[in-house]
C-alpha cells in the first residue's frame, strides 16, 4: 500500500497554508503550452509537449526526471539559449525572447573562465552590464562573501576544488542580480559529501536572496531537500507527470530525511520515476550467459 501525499497534507494543516501562501505571492515566470521538437536523422524528436507551470517570488523548484525527458532541453529554453516550437515563457510577464539578465544560469559542467581570478569572474558580467570597475569589484566582493570565498577572491578556477567553483559559478549568477536561477545538475559531478554541502550552502544563499530558483536533478532526496515544490517529468515525449508540493517544513534539516513527509515524498517520486518490474521485464529481452541451475536470487 502507498502512503499517498494527500494524506500528510491533511494531517499539517500549516503545509497546506504554506502553499496557499506561496501561490499568493507574484508570478516571477510563466511557462504556457511549450512544446520543443528536434529533427534528427531518425526524424524528429518531441523532447516537450505541453508544458505548463509557474513559478511564484522566491519559490524553489525542483525538476526531475528519467534521462533524455527533456530536462535540459526545458531549462535552455527558460534561459532563453533554445528556441521553443511552439509556446511561451515569460519573466515578470515580459515574453523571453532570449538570453537576459534577468536569469541567471549555472550548468553542470564547470564554467569560470580560467585566466580570470575569483573577483575578476564574478566581476565579469557586472562589467557588461554597465557598472564602473569600481562598483563592480565592491558587488562582486559581496557576493564572493555570501557564497564563503573571500579569502580565494584572487585565486584562480584551477586552484580551487569543485565545490568551491560552483560556489563561484552561484555568484557569478547572482551577481547581476537575476529574478529567477536556473540550474542544470549544478552538483552532479560533485562527490556525495561535497554535494551534501553545497546544498546547505545554496539553501541558505537562497534564504539571503530574493530570487526563484529552478533546480534540475536526478537526485531525489536532493530534489526533496532544497524544494519548495517538484516539477516530476516522463519521457518520449517529455510531460509533466506530476506537480508534487514538499511537504517537509523548513528551515531544512538533514534529520528531516528520516521523517514520514520526506519519506512519503520520497516513495511517491520512486513510484513515478522507476517504472514498475513487471514493465521493465516486458521491455528487455536480457540474454542468458550463464548455466542452468547457477542461478542467483
Ligand atoms: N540539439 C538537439 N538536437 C536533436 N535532439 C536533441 C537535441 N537536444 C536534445 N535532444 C533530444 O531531446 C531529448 C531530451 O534531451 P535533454 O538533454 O533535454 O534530456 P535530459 O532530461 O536533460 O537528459 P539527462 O538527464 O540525460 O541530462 C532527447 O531525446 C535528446 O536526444
Ligand atoms: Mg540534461
Amino acid at each position: 500500500m502507498s502512503i499517498t501525499l494527500p494524506s500528510y497534507r491533511e494531517q499539517a494543516p500549516e503545509v497546506k497554508e504554506r502553499f496557499d501562501r506561496l501561490k499568493q505571492r507574484p508570478v516571477k515566470m510563466e511557462v504556457r503550452g511549450l512544446n520543443k521538437v528536434f529533427g534528427s536523422t531518425d526524424g524528429p524528436v518531441t523532447a516537450l509537449q505541453g508544458i505548463n507551470f509557474t513559478l511564484h517570488r522566491r519559490e524553489f523548484l525542483s525538476v526531475i526526471g528519467p534521462s533524455g525527458c527533456g530536462k535540459s532541453t526545458l531549462i535552455r529554453i527558460l534561459a532563453g539559449l533554445e528556441i521553443p516550437t511552439s509556446g511561451q515563457v515569460s519573466v515578470d510577464g515580459q515574453v523571453v525572447r532570449g538570453p537576459g539578465a534577468d536569469r541567471g544560469m549555472v550548468f553542470q559542467s564547470y564554467t569560470l573562465f580560467p585566466w580570470l581570478t575569483v573577483k575578476q569572474n564574478v566581476m565579469f558580467g557586472l562589467k557588461i552590464g554597465g557598472n564602473s570597475a569600481n562598483k563592480a569589484e565592491a558587488e562582486a566582493r559581496e557576493w564572493i562573501n555570501l557564497v564563503g570565498l573571500d579569502r580565494f577572491e584572487n585565486s584562480y578556477p584551477n586552484q580551487l576544488s569543485g565545490g568551491m567553483k560552483q560556489r563561484v559559478a552561484i555568484a557569478r549568477a547572482l551577481a547581476n542580480r537575476p529574478k529567477v536561477l536556473l540550474m542544470d545538475e549544478p552538483f552532479g559531478a560533485l562527490d556525495a559529501q561535497t554535494r551534501a554541502t553545497m546544498q546547505s550552502y545554496l539553501l541558505e544563499i537562497w534564504r539571503n536572496v530574493d530570487v526563484s530558483i529552478v533546480f534540475i536533478t536526478h537526485d531525489l532526496d536532493e530534489a526533496i531537500y532544497l524544494a519548495d515544490r517538484i516539477l516530476v517529468l516522463k519521457a518520449n515525449p517529455g510531460e509533466v507527470e506530476e506537480l508534487i508540493e514538499v511537504p517537509v517544513r523548513r528551515p531544512r534539516t538533514t534529520g528531516q530525511f528520516l521523517e514520514p513527509p520526506f519519506l512519503a515524498t520520497r516513495k511517491r517520486l520512486e513510484e513515478l520515476i522507476h517504472p514498475p518490474e513487471k514493465v521493465l521485464k516486458q521491455r528487455l529481452k536480457i540474454a542468458r550467459m550463464t548455466e542452468v541451475g547457477d542461478d542467483v536470487e
